[in-house]
């Protein structure tokens, strides 16, 4: 059965209607595969437009206002030619291939298998398979990392997908698996310290969450007190960089 991108389908188990963002048809709803899918084809104007990027990288870019490109490569800018980096929750590869670029050696790790092959596509687009390893993984396998393995471990909108303890424990492996001195760099929603602003958060974001909803089927959970979690788990915490809504925070942190 040929996939095509650009067409809606109906998952046969919960009826959602989606389009694929791979070759399978995989519900981004219920996440499972429809042996039998039932193309309903849709205007070709706005959709086929958004849904040349994957349904998930617009989605993305919407939430972060189109800014996403700029925050990766400022946050990718301590990486060196020749380190070791570990990316956790890559997705489709936006911040590993930033990295990979620098000449680094990057791992990228995610538990979406749709996520890693649009990701593993792309890195044969850009002739950087060399230097990227893809694996479908979770931050709750960290522990089967080699301790003192990398010299840089980063995660870009994935610390806001994980629960309070993933989270901890996420930190905590981050500690071992770095190398002394290496670098954590986070980029992520926050929450607002300050009540005016989480107001103010919610009332613009809201349309944005909701948008992004029923496109991508997923939504997040913005960190709370990210640099505090960090330094709990033993790296010290070398700059924070906040935008004007404070809702979004680009994290340096460094295992001494
Ligand atoms: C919002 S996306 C960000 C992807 C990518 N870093 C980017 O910036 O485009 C979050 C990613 O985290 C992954 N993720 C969520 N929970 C995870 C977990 N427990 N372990 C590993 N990856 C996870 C999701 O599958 C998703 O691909």
């Amino acid at each position: 059965m040929t996939i095509h991108s650009n067409i809606q389908y109906k998952c046969e188990f919960c009826g959602t209607y989606f389009v694929p963002i791979s070759e399978s048809p995989y519900c981004l709803k219920c996440g499972r595969v429809s042996q039998e899918v039932y193309p309903e084809f849709v205007e070709e104007t706005l959709r086929s437009a958004l849904f040349n990027l994957s349904r998930y990288d617009w989605g993305i870019r919407l939430l972060t206002f189109g800014k996403l490109d700029k925050i990766y490569e400022r946050l990718v800018s301590p990486i060196k030619n020749g380190q070791r980096v570990l990316d956790i929750g890559c997705g489709t590869g936006a911040l590993t291939f930033k990295a990979a670029q620098k000449g680094s050696i990057v791992k990228g790790i995610d538990i979406n298998p749709q996520m890693l092959e649009i990701a593993q596509k792309k890195a044969a687009q850009a002739g950087l398979t060399q230097y990227v390893e893809l694996v479908e993984m979770g931050v709750a396998e960290l522990g089967s990392e080699a301790p003192a393995n990398y010299d840089v471990v980063m995660s870009g909108l994935c610390f806001s997908e994980l629960a309070e303890d993933e989270l901890a424990y996420t930190l905590k492996e981050v500690k071992r698996v770095l190398k002394p001195g290496g670098l954590l760099l986070v980029a992520d929603e926050t929450r607002s310290g300050s009540i005016l602003m989480t107001v103010l958060n919610w009332v613009l974001r809201l349309p944005l969450v909701i948008i992004t909803y029923l496109i991508t089927q997923t939504t997040t959970n913005a960190v709370k007190d990210l640099p505090d979690k960090v330094k709990r788990a033993g790296l010290s915490v070398d700059s924070i960089l906040l935008n004007t809504m404070q809702n979004f925070i680009e994290l340096v942190a460094k295992r001494s």
